[in-house]
């Protein structure tokens, strides 16, 4: 960094676009992520002072800075990304100096790649699979694949929840995640948000880093897919739910959530609340792609290398899996060693929590 603030954004630089952004087609190529990736990548020690951030808030930038460099780190078979990584260099370019950057590749953070490579790919892949159809568990969802059988998927059923086709997402602690310039969301015309029409991407995040995502992406994705920001405090989830509806959230509409790198960020009560909160506005076929917090022990293992940790919770996957069935959700753990085999990363520790809403649909208020 420059040391003037220049990942603020007053003062981002703004004017690096990613080629599929700068060409307005915005479709990505493919899936990608991170999920164990959430920690360390999450927790190298960026200055958040000279970033006009705070510290939970700079842990955005990080995933961003290894998210891009993440990228190159698993392929398909034929050699191809799992996700472009394009979006998320353009942004950290904007923040940081290569030579900074460089210096922040030490330690943990390095073996934190893999993590987010999986985390990536693997939300991606639900995500997409949510919207597009297929099923999150096949093959489809994949961005490379669904680019090719978008047509066919729109027009034959694919992707309907039972509450119609799923046309809104939900970035719950968005920070810099660039999915809804990078990834091929569908639009089908017709009003953003309603069914058979364009995508709707809602986020909720603090604030901080929004104006200069939009400034270096571009304030509108392309495609005719909407984006509406709202500045929440998560930790009030309540008022954060109020937000959302108050931006135009459809509660009878069946929605995509991902909450990726957040819920360990919030103390349990808040989190179960939000759970509870995002499942009462989750209209039958809705999704929740839901990232674990570290377990202590591995909390324990990063402190050890040197990690400086944000999060307020730790625990093992199975107790926040424990606690979004509680909330409601019909949920499922997908577990390391299935993420690790799928992407060919063996080692890799990220988890993803997917619930579902099934027929029944949300719980009528009292
Ligand atoms: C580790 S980052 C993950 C960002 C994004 N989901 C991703 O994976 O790229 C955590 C994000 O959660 C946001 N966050 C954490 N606690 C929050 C709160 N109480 N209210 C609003 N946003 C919060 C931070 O500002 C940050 O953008």
């Amino acid at each position: 960094m420059s040391g003037t603030g220049s990942c603020s954004s007053a003062s981002a630089a703004g004017s690096s676009r990613p080629p599929a952004a700068a060409g307005g087609s915005g479709s990505g190529t493919a899936a990608g992520g991170s999920g164990a990736a959430n920690m360390a990548a999450e927790e190298a020690q960026l200055p958040a002072s000279r970033l006009q951030l705070t510290e939970v808030e700079t842990t955005a930038v990080m995933v961003a800075l290894f998210r891009s460099l993440a990228a190159a780190v698993v392929a398909r078979p034929d050699g191809s990304p799992y996700y472009d990584g394009s979006y998320d260099t353009a942004i950290v370019d904007a923040c940081l100096p290569a030579s900074e950057r460089a210096a922040l590749m030490t330690g943990h953070a390095v073996s934190m790649l893999p993590f987010i490579a999986v985390r990536t790919a693997a939300v991606d892949r639900h995500l997409l699979a949510a919207l597009w159809g297929s099923g999150g568990g096949g093959g489809g969802g994949d961005a490379s694949s669904t680019a090719a059988a978008t047509p066919a998927a729109s027009t034959s059923g694919r992707g309907m929840g039972g509450g119609g086709a799923v046309r809104q997402v939900v970035l719950i602690g968005a920070g810099l995640d660039a999915r809804a310039w990078r990834l091929p969301l569908p639009c089908d015309g017709g009003t953003a948000g309603a069914e058979g029409g364009c995508t709707t991407v809602y986020e909720l995040d603090s604030g901080a880093v929004e104006a200069l995502k939009a400034r270096v992406l571009g304030p509108l994705p392309p495609g005719g897919r909407r984006r509406v920001f709202a500045a929440v405090d998560l930790a009030a989830p309540g008022q954060a739910l109020a937000s959302l509806a108050a931006a135009g959230h459809d509660p009878h509409r069946p929605t995509a959530f991902v909450a990726e790198g957040l819920i360990g960020y919030l103390m349990t009560a808040a989190g179960d609340a939000l759970l509870s909160g995002l499942r009462s506005i989750a209209a039958p076929g809705s999704v929740l792609l839901l990232t674990t917090p570290p377990s202590p022990a591995w909390r324990d293992e990063l402190a050890a290398q040197g990690a400086k940790l944000h999060h307020v919770t730790y625990e093992e996957a199975e107790e926040t899996l424990a606690r979004a069935r509680a909330a409601g959700w019909e949920a499922e753990l997908e577990r390391a060693d299935a993420l690790a085999t799928r992407y060919g990363v063996p080692g890799s520790r990220f988890e993803l929590i997917i619930g579902r809403v099934g027929a029944h649909g949300p719980e009528e208020p009292a």
